[in-house]
């Protein structure tokens, strides 16, 4: 599996603890990726996706330790880190389900708004918009960090699955237009998901904004 993180996926993963709980789901034989990780962030950092995992996730459940990859973004050389990280998922045999959720802008994992999206996972800059969006989660918006490792918009393409979802009305402009503009464009890079076969896209209410519900099921 590819695993998110953000808000969005939090009540997904409320419900796989659950399960895992109530010995319904066994987790022994599932090997993880992560969509992506800041550069400069400690694992042990409040706001590093690392740290996010454990406390979310899998603390909670028995994905082994020695099953589960994040990008590191602490790693001395960032690019070969990128590379080897892409082999590792090309190594195991690439991504059955891959879980994404989607910024207000439209970038997937860390794929921003572009001319050009790197197929692989890379070294990225942060847009202006995302810097703002995640300033939430730190004191200030100056702790930010500008950088992330990202998987690239091919190695999301090539996972077997893929389930987007999208919760709250600052994401119904964007779900609006993944869903209604029959477009695929790198400056809109959620919209590469109509090329794919096996897409399931959840939302909420609010996130569905005005787009009526026959619409939808279609
Ligand atoms: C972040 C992450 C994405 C995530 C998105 C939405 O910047 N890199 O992987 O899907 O923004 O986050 P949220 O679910 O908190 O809205």
């Amino acid at each position: 599996m590819c695993l998110a993180t953000g808000n969005t996926p939090l009540g997904l993963y409320e419900e796989l603890v659950k399960a895992y709980q109530e010995g319904k789901a066994d987790f022994s034989q599932v090997r993880t990726f992560n969509l992506d990780e800041y550069v400069g962030l400690t694992e042990d950092h409040e706001q590093s996706y690392h740290y996010y995992m454990e406390e979310k996730l899998f603390k909670h459940i028995n994905v082994p330790k020695e099953n589960r990859q994040i990008p590191d973004g602490m790693a001395e050389d960032l690019e070969q880190h990128a590379a080897d990280y892409e082999q590792d998922i090309y190594a195991a045999g690439g991504i059955d389900i891959l879980l994404l959720g989607v910024g207000v802008n439209g970038h997937i994992a860390f794929n921003e708004p572009a001319k050009e999206l790197s197929d692989i996972t890379h070294v990225t800059d942060l847009s202006a918009d995302t810097i703002k969006a995640n300033s939430r989660f730190f004191a200030d918006i100056t702790e930010v960090p500008r950088r992330a490792v990202s998987i690239g918009v091919g190695t999301i393409m090539r996972a077997k699955r893929i389930v987007m979802m999208a919760t709250g009305a600052s994401k119904a402009p964007v779900v609006e237009k993944l869903l209604n503009e029959p477009v695929i464009s790198c400056e809109f890079p959620v919209s590469l998901l109509r090329a794919h076969r096996n897409v399931t896209v959840i939302v909420d209410k609010e996130a569905l904004g005005k787009i009526p519900q026959e619409n939808i099921e279609q």
